[in-house]
């Protein structure tokens, strides 16, 4: 097997792809919470994911990917056997919820891919955590079998209603706050304006909630600045000092306004991609 080769993709969800990567030097390193930079080929740009898995025996690492532009669609062109040009990691700091025993993930979306390895790991610390994960419908939910596994309580909700309660992830996690379940932490993990929602409803309790923040990344390692946030009035790298921070001193209208700094150039990559004239 060659490196970097794609040992195997699956379809999870609309435009949702599981990828399994032959990369053992980032399988023998990496642990939850790290991500990986990764170029499909060699005029690519370098886009980030989270390590959702891996395998230090296959020296695998397996990636959740969302196709929302350029070059998360040229990777789902991409079939088992073909070859990515760079996948460079571990990258980032894991995630430590060491210091909580009481835990609930919350994942919207994509963030699945992030909650995924903690549900896993603390449930082989034998200190599972309750799950909610949300999705606009039942299709989009992913690795439901996964969660049911490895969540004490896991608690799937969907906006029309299709799978699981109808609602949103905080209709859900104020339910569960309001009935008494006592938490010590939140991780929270999805597209802004979910982790916004979910930091505001926490604060109320004043209950801790960490985020995993997602902006655009160049480098990976700190020097091109790319991917600074503001989180307690301080400038942060989330490359290097995160991707996790406390929910509740991020400024989210900043980084929302920062993700959509290339809106136009990423629009006029996929017109190319799809051979249209602009
Ligand atoms: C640490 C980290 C971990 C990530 N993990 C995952 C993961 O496990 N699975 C996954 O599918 N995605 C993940 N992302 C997001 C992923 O990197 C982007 O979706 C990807 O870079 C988009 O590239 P593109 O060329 O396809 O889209 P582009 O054409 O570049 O962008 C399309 C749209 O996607 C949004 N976007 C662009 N860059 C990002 C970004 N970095 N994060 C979120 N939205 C973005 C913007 O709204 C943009 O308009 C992660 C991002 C970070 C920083
Ligand atoms: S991606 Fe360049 S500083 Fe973080």
């Amino acid at each position: 097997m060659e490196r970097f080769e794609l040992v195997s993709k699956r379809k999870l969800a609309d435009r949702v792809n599981e990828y399994v990567v032959y990369a053992p030097e980032v399988a023998r390193h990496c642990k939850a919470g790290q991500f990986v930079i990764l170029r499909v080929d060699e005029e690519g740009e370098r886009v980030p994911f989270t390590v959702c898995d891996y395998s230090r025996e296959e020296g695998t690492v397996c990636i959740l990917v969302q196709e929302v532009g350029y070059t998360t669609a040229l990777l789902a062109r991409l079939e088992k056997g073909d070859r990515l040009a760079d996948f460079v990691g571990p990258l980032g700091n894991p995630t430590d919820l060491s210091a909580y025993k009481r835990i609930l993930l919350v994942g919207g979306g994509i963030g699945s891919a992030v909650i995924y390895p903690q549900a896993k790991q603390l449930a082989a610390e034998g200190r599972a955590a309750d799950v909610v994960v949300g999705a606009r419908n039942e299709g989009l939910l992913i690795y439901q079998d996964e969660f049911r596994r490895y969540a004490k309580d896991f608690y799937p909700v969907t906006d029309d209603g299709s799978n699981g309660r109808k609602g949103f992830v905080t209709d859900v996690v104020r339910e569960l706050i309001e009935s008494g379940e006592r938490y010590d932490v939140v991780f929270a993990v999805g597209p802004l304006p979910m982790m916004r929602a979910v930091c505001k409803l926490t604060e109320e309790y004043s209950l801790p909630t960490v985020v995993s923040m997602n902006p655009i990344m160049v480098d990976g390692t700190g020097m091109c600045g790319c991917c600074r946030i503001t989180v307690g009035g301080e400038v942060k790298y989330a490359c290097i000092d995160g991707p996790e921070f406390d929910g509740h001193k991020v400024d989210f209208e900043e980084a929302m306004q920062r993700l959509r700094t290339y809106k136009a150039q990423e629009e006029e990559h996929m017109c190319r991609l799809r051979g249209e004239r602009r």
